[in-house]
């Protein structure tokens, strides 16, 4: 099996991959991890009626008019990031490869293979037996890297990675499953030091999955903070005003500012460890006093949905759209909109240098 593959490479990367090489010199491949933000796909293949699944109409309506499991109108942040970087859009889902080896890997090699899955979240957990929890993706790209390596051995195979982009964003799922937690609890029940558990348990956890990644052979890191969780439109629409759930903001600036630390101290520990952190909390707190600046008629509300501000049903094949979708920010009651994703992916490879640090995506991609 091993000689036809390597031909099989070979044909592929003359036919598709030299003209995008040479063009951008992007990156050898990019590997994804995270959550319904980067989900491409992998949710389809999960069995359960309680699955977080973008495989009906009319997600997919703007690209490619079908639905594909992304959870916008069209392509995702995975998808945009992917591109600037020079590839076609987000690897494929691994679920979608996992049946054939060779398939598997040629996939890994050539272009990555995105692990990301709507509903997980940092934690085990964090909505279980719903969704591929992120100690589970690692585990598929440990499988995934042994493959390459028994096709390819273990030296090309970890020099390709050190040089491949590691996409990751997660965490917003664990904070609303612990606001929600929270919010059942009385005033009694409720301690003064859950939070601090909570940030203590969860920036382990991503600490070990930067580190079990890192072991693997990841050295480039592009990592996404979380946004402000409190002014999705699903949770909007529970205030009578519509106004931004407070409390579930400042519990996403507590953790982001605990994965700012994080990682900050885990880079020198690591050799050869870069990463980029992309600001997401601060793009859209810029969007959010700024709507127009950024083309947005409307930040507030669902493009599909239901109910109060689109926001009170979920994004349903009779549902209604909104006409102007290239102005929403928010696709459903939770998700980007695919202009969302392009204009965050843009923010985070070379935009602003606020919104990325210590270096930026773009830096990140073609560091030397
Ligand atoms: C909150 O309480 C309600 C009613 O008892 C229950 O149905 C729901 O599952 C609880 N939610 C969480 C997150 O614990
Ligand atoms: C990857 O898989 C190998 C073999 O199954 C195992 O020994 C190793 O501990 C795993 N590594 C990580 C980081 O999960």
């Amino acid at each position: 099996m091993g000689d036809d593959l390597v031909l099989c490479l070979l044909v592929v990367s003359m036919q598709v991959l030299v003209p995008v090489v040479v063009a951008s010199r992007r990156p050898p491949a990019i590997y994804v991890f995270g959550d319904s933000t980067l989900d491409v796909g992998n949710n389809n293949y999960l069995p359960g009626k309680d699955v977080a699944r973008a495989n009906r109409s009319p997600y997919g309506v703007d690209f490619p008019g079908v639905p594909t499991g992304r959870f916008s109108n069209g392509y995702n942040t995975a998808d945009y990031v992917a591109r600037s970087m020079g590839f076609v859009s987000s690897p494929p889902p691994y679920l979608s490869l996992a049946k054939s080896s060779s398939l598997l890997v040629l996939t890994a090699l050539t272009a990555g293979v995105s692990y990301a899955s709507g509903d997980a979240g940092i934690l085990d957990s964090t909505n279980p037996g719903k969704t591929i929890s992120l100690s589970r993706q690692v585990h598929y790209f440990n499988a995934t890297k042994s493959k390459m390596a028994s096709t390819l051995g273990s030296r090309a195979v970890n020099a390709m990675l050190s040089r491949s982009i590691f996409l990751v964003g997660v965490g917003s799922n664990d904070l609303f499953v612990f606001a929600a937690a929270q919010q059942n609890r009385s005033a009694a029940e409720r301690q003064s030091d859950d939070v601090a558990a909570f940030y203590a348990s969860v920036v382990s956890s991503y600490s070990a999955t930067i580190q079990e990644l890192y072991k693997l052979g990841a050295r480039r890191f592009a990592v996404i903070n979380v946004g402000l969780v409190g002014c999705v439109p699903r949770v909007r629409a529970l205030d009578a005003a519509g106004a931004c759930a407070g409390g579930m903001n400042q519990l996403a600036a507590g953790f982001d500012a605990a994965l700012e630390s994080l990682l900050a101290g885990l880079a020198p520990r690591l050799p050869g460890m870069v990463y980029s952190l992309a600001d997401s909390f601060g793009l859209t707190k810029d969007t959010f006093a700024d709507p127009a600046a950024s083309g947005y008629t409307n930040v507030a509300g669902a493009c599909c949905g239901g109910g109060r501000m689109g926001a009170e049903a979920d994004c349903l094949p009779g549902s209604t759209l909104c006409t102007d979708r290239s102005h929403y920010l928010f696709w459903d009651w939770v998700h980007p909109s695919q202009r969302a994703a392009m204009l965050t992916a843009k923010a985070f490879y070379d935009g602003p240098a606020r919104f990325t640090s210590p270096i930026s995506f773009k830096q990140l991609a073609h560091k030397i």
